[in-house]
């Protein structure tokens, strides 16, 4: 029993970290970090879901259900910065639980986040090729609905047309074959064009800010908070807190910074102000951004409108920079699946490092310094769930599994101040176990708030996890068995 709960020692953790002849590059610095962090988190959340969120569950005031979601993320952002900080070791929560909570938890981490990096990937590729049809018909392109949709989603388009189930959603799977292959070519040429995107999407958002501003008309915030209308998610106090679970997927990534720490340059700094210093620039962004939508267009018009971000745009009479708004999603939407396979990658990565599975997913590329085969792995996988599964589907599934880590990771912070107080940190969570256990309760409360099904493919997910575990890494682990 003992051996579930064995704890990598944190002295053999560095010193693979700073094993830089054989391990990964270190290219990031703290400017590359923010970026990575922004890269991984604006996207199909902000550009979609926000319309969702205002119409459904908290009209204007959807504004203060992002700010209800980040709070929750900054608890959780603010442990995962403590840990980060001190073991800057690529693999993330996975890494830190098992220095603190042992192997067993550790497993069901690792196994956990291949939810939110993997599927987040897949999820953003259908919003993605979504969107590109949009801008392809505008050219009079037209990509045959069979290979646009997956088998099992009904989707309608903006000209009206309904689409009910085609064989393969084509277009998500190319995108997601592209940014493997970037990847396995090199993190530094991943972070530059990752640099590149996050400039163009914040930039966008920026313009949509300052030019709706002064078309926002005050009689859409009449009322501010609708009345609740009886049903517990309609709008009212609770309206705002169902829409703050909706609206959490738009903060999905900001930990994703803390998978690249082994490629920091200066880890001990640059991790804990890439991952606060992304989430204060995202949530600004994003209350303003949500303020003008809303005060654009009355939310009630949001229902049922994939793509609310540009129906409100439309409003000002800047026809002209429609496309280019679609252009900058697309490019958001690009580095947001770009972050989350780099994330997947390095997840793996260390644990085969560890022995919990085969070596395959940690042989490192002998010209490109990059973990090829579990990119190359990675590639297939999330190309089958983007090709098939319906956008809804995985969205919850990448919602729970990513608060299932932020709850465990701030139980990590807890145990570890027990029973590791003399380890250096070079960034301290305040006020724990307040912070910890407050990031505890909001993630508990978010999961409580998806749907029952995401709870049974999360029980699912996690099962399969297990047997995994018992029938393969139990015995291969190289912690539990230092012969091998
Ligand atoms: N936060 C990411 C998005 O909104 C996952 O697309």
């Amino acid at each position: 029993m003992s051996r579930l709960f064995a704890k990598k020692p944190l002295s053999i953790l560095l010193s693979e970290a700073s094993d830089s002849e054989k391990g990964l590059k270190r290219t990031l610095g703290s400017g590359a970090l923010v970026a990575l962090g922004i890269g991984a988190i604006i996207g199909a959340g902000l550009f979609s879901l926000t319309g969702i969120a205002a119409a459904e569950n908290a009209g204007p005031a959807v504004t203060i259900s992002f700010v209800l979601a980040a709070v929750g993320c900054a608890f959780a952002g603010l442990c995962y910065a403590e840990f980060a900080s001190m073991i800057p070791v690529a693999g993330s929560a996975y890494t830190y639980s098992y220095a603190t909570m042992g192997e067993f938890v550790a497993w069901i981490i690792g196994w956990d986040l291949v939810l939110e990096y993997a599927l987040g990937a897949a999820t953003v590729a259908v919003s993605w090729s979504r969107y590109l049809l949009e801008f392809l018909a505008k050219f009079g392109i037209h990509i045959p609905h069979q290979l646009a949709v997956s088998p099992w989603e009904t989707v309608k388009m903006s000209n009206g047309t309904i689409i009910e189930g085609g064989i393969f959603n084509l277009p998500a799977v190319i995108i997601v074959v592209l940014l493997s292959l970037l990847l396995i070519k090199g993190t530094r040429e991943s972070a530059g064009m990752n640099n590149f995107l996050v400039i163009l999407k914040v930039t966008v958002v920026i313009i949509f800010i300052v030019l709706g501003w002064s078309h926002i008309d005050p009689a859409n915030y009449d009322p501010y908070i609708p009345a609740n209308t009886g049903k517990y998610e309609n709008f009212g106090w609770t309206g705002i807190a169902t829409g703050a679970a909706v609206v959490f997927f738009a903060f999905i990534g900001f930990d994703a910074v803390s998978t690249a720490a082994q490629e920091a340059k200066n880890p001990q700094k640059g991790m804990p102000i890439g991952i606060l210093g992304s989430l204060i620039i995202c949530t600004v962004l994003y209350v303003l951004f949500a303020h003008v939508m809303t005060g654009l267009l009355n939310y009630k018009l949001f229902a049922g409108d994939a793509k609310p971000a540009a129906s409100a745009f439309a409003q000002t009479g800047y026809d002209f920079l429609q496309t280019g708004l679609i252009i900058a999603i697309l490019a958001g939407y690009t580095s947001v699946i770009l972050v989350m396979l780099l994330g997947q990658s390095r997840v793996f990565y260390s644990m085969s490092r560890d022995g919990l599975l085969p070596k395959f997913f940690s042989d490192v590329h002998p010209k490109f310094r990059t973990p090829w085969k579990t990119n190359a792995f990675f590639m297939v996988f999330v190309s089958l769930f983007a090709g098939l599964v319906p956008v809804s589907d995985l969205g919850h599934m990448v919602s729970i599994g990513t608060l299932f880590a932020f709850s465990l990771v701030c139980i990590g912070v807890i145990i570890m101040r027990k029973k590791m107080p003399e380890i250096p940190r070079a960034f301290k969570t305040p006020l724990v176990p307040f912070v910890p256990i407050m990031g505890v309760l909001v993630c508990g409360y978010l999961m409580y708030s998806l749907p029952k099904e995401s709870w049974y493919r999360l029980a699912v997910w996690l099962g399969l996890g297990l047997a995994i575990y018992f029938f393969y890494s139990k015995n291969n682990s190289k912690l539990g068995n230092p012969q091998k």
